[in-house]
Parts: structure tokens; sequence; C-alpha cells
């Protein structure tokens, strides 16, 4: 990959392209800035350079034209405060106004462009918008992992405006570097820990995985697709019927591959999704008609703490149960323990995809694991094995 590490960028004008699509509260206040944090590396080294700065970034889903709710403004303002210095933020979208800020922007200083999605070509993968953005800046970083599973205009078809002078910033050099190392290399014994309500939504990681881990931890809503397959009786619990046949065949192959899996023997079961359920710990596949399963058991816990705890690599996507209500954040929580535990005694682990990484925060266990990705649906499609188009964009 090209690294913008052994580049001088004084006096060039560089177009960046991040990903700040961060979680707000109804004032406006960013509530995580981890991604924006993240690619301050990439920034602070552009401005210790003297390089001028034009930032493109999207925020949320524009229907299309401009939305004041979607607008970059909170951002902008707290990117003034992680770099102590002022920056431009044009209000309105691409024209003049804009080119002239551009063309007048001096060295160390920063501009960041309105939400890209406000022109609805963006999410098209429009050339000419492409080009448009390119003539602001003579040549082209992409830090944006968490949007590089999009083949949009910034973050992937500007490139081609800068065959000989496109780079990968450091934020998307470190999330590929260590993605690469579970996927090319891992220590072993090797284990994913994959969550989440569907299968459906986590077949294509599942696949690719079959050839690559030793252990394969099924937990979250998906594993009761897995376990009525099985014969089991999962209650009210989350379950894809037309799955099922799909999810003997993945245990049948894990089964040929000697891949070790493994699905909680236990449930907490509640009689009502919510906060103040009864509940009960059951055997997973004795779940009472009426009931719906919302967490793991402490059998369960203890299983998965010995895989955890005897592992040199772990991948965790996707929490154990419903970890936002306390009452259901148990199980997430134990894995959450064991992994940190794990990493202290040498585990390479990362974690990735939203709920996961959100579950880990929560807990005040993100900074104890070895890697927490910034990316949602672009590690899960790369960890699909799927290329993604704002990394070939660049490698082309
Ligand atoms: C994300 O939040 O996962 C990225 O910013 C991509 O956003 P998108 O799913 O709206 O394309």
């Amino acid at each position: 990959m090209k690294s913008i590490k052994d580049i001088n960028f004084k006096g060039r004008k560089v177009l960046l392209r991040v990903d700040f699509n961060v979680p707000v509260d109804d004032n406006k206040n960013i509530t995580d800035d981890t991604r924006m944090r993240e690619s301050m590396p990439t920034i602070e080294k552009l401005l210790n350079d003297g390089a001028a700065i034009i930032i493109m970034a999207h925020f949320g889903r524009p229907k299309g034209g401009f939305d004041a709710e979607l607008s970059l403004a909170p951002v902008a303002k707290h990117l003034e405060e992680l770099i102590g210095r002022p920056v431009q933020f044009t209000q309105e979208l691409l024209g003049d106004k804009v080119a002239a800020m551009a063309q007048n922007l001096k060295d160390g200083e920063v501009m960041l462009l309105e939400n890209i999605r406000f022109y609805p070509e963006e999410t098209k993968g429009g050339v000419e918008l492409a080009e448009q953005l390119s003539k602001l800046g003579d040549c082209y970083i992409n830090d944006a992992f968490g949007a590089a599973h999009r083949e949009h205009s910034s973050t992937a078809v500007i490139a081609k405006f800068f065959p000989n002078d496109k780079y990968f910033g450091f934020l998307m050099e470190n999330e590929v570097k260590n993605l690469e190392k579970l996927m090319q290399n891992p220590p072993r014994p090797f284990t994913a820990i994959i969550g989440g309500s569907k299968v459906s939504s986590k077949i294509g990681i599942l696949e690719n995985l079959l050839d690559k881990v030793d252990n394969m931890v099924i937990i979250g809503g998906m594993r009761y697709t897995f376990t009525k397959a099985m014969g089991g009786q999962i209650g009210k619990s989350i379950c894809e019927d037309d799955k099922m046949e799909l999810a003997l065949d993945l245990m049948k192959r894990m089964d040929a591959k000697g891949v070790k899996y493994f699905l909680p023997t236990d449930s907490l079961i509640a009689d009502d999704f919510s906060n103040t359920a009864n509940t009960q710990i059951v055997p997973s596949d004795k779940v009472p008609a009426d009931w719906e399963s919302m967490d793991i058991g402490p059998e369960s816990c203890k299983m998965l703490k010995d895989v955890i705890m005897s592992s040199k690599s772990i991948l965790w996507n996707g929490p154990a149960g419903v970890f936002e209500m306390p009452l259901f954040a148990n199980g997430t929580r134990e894995i959450a323990t064991y992994v940190a535990e794990a990493c202290k005694n040498g585990c390479f682990a990362a974690v990735g995809g939203g709920d996961s990484v959100a579950a880990v925060k929560q807990m005040n266990l993100a900074d104890q694991m070895s890697y927490v990705s910034t990316g949602g649906g672009a590690m899960l499609e790369y960890l699909e094995g799927k290329e993604l188009p704002g990394i070939k964009a660049i490698k082309e």
C-alpha cells in the first residue's frame, strides 16, 4: 500500500476523504468522536508538513439536496477543537465560491466541504462530480475506511484523476494492516466470535472465515436459527426459518474442515422485550413457547471463557445479546472481559462492527482490545473477502 509516511506534502493542496459520520445526540453534540480522532494522525502529518487540506466527508444518508439536519457544521466545530486551528467550512456546496476558497487556502489551513452526499451524484459514483472535486486540490488521500465499501465519487471515482498522486491515510493503512494480520497469517488458535441478529447478514463472513479459523463462536440472535435447525425449541426467539438449511450446511462444512464451533448451551430468556421483564435461565434448545432468548447464560459464558483464553488471535463481530438493556448485557460484558484478559496475555484481538464496538465502549474496555475498527459495513465486507472500491481505487 502507498503510505504518506515517506512523502512531504509541503506546499501541496491535499484533497482528503475522511469518514466523519459520527453519532450525534438530539442537540447535535457528537457522542463518540473516535472516527475523527483516528484520522488526526493523517491531518497532523499534513499540517506539520505545511500542506493546505481540503476535507471531504459525508454525514448520514440525505435523501437528495441540502438538509440542515445532516449538515457537517457540528463536525466542523469539533474538528476545530481537535486540531486547535480554524476550519473554513463551506456552507455552500461546490461552485465558484468554494473553488475560490480552495484556491486561496494557504499552507497550514484547513477547509471542510459541506456533506458531500447533498449531491445525489456522490452515491451514484458520478464521474462529473468526482472531476469537479478533483479540481479543488492537487493530490488525493483516502482515510475513510468506514466508507471504503462505497463506490462513490469522493471515495473511489475521484482517484482516477490523480493516477500518480493518490495515497492511503494512516487510518486506512492501519485498518488494512490489522485486518490483514488476521486474514493472512494469524497466530493460532484463531477464534472468530460472530454475533448479530441475522444469519443472512453474516453468511459472507462465516463462509470466508471457514478456511481461516480454528474456532467459530456463534452468538447473538443468529444462533437460534442454528438451534432451531438442529431441532431445538426456541420459543419466540428471533429466527430466519429460510436460513435453517444454510445453518445446517455451514455446520457440516465446519465439521468437514475441522473447525470447532461453539453455540451457547444456555440462555437468559425473558417474557417481554424489555428491561423490566421476568427472566430465567434455560437450556438454549428448551425455550418455552411464550419466552424469548435475550442473552447467553452462565454455562455458555464459562465455555466461551475457555475458548477465548486459549486463543492467540480473535476476531469479534457482533454482541451476545441485547446489551443495550442492562438486564441482558452480561454475556456481552463477560466476552469483552475475557477478550481483554486474553489481550493482556499476548492474544491479538480485533473488534469491529457498530454494535460490538459500541458494546466494548459502553463497558469501558475498548482500549484493552488490540484493535478496534472504525468500519461497520466496510469491515464486514473486507472480512467477507471482498475488494473494497475505496482501497482498489488507490491501488490500481
Ligand atoms: C458508516 O457509518 O458505516 C459509514 O460512514 C458508511 O455509511 P453508509 O452506510 O451510509 O454508506
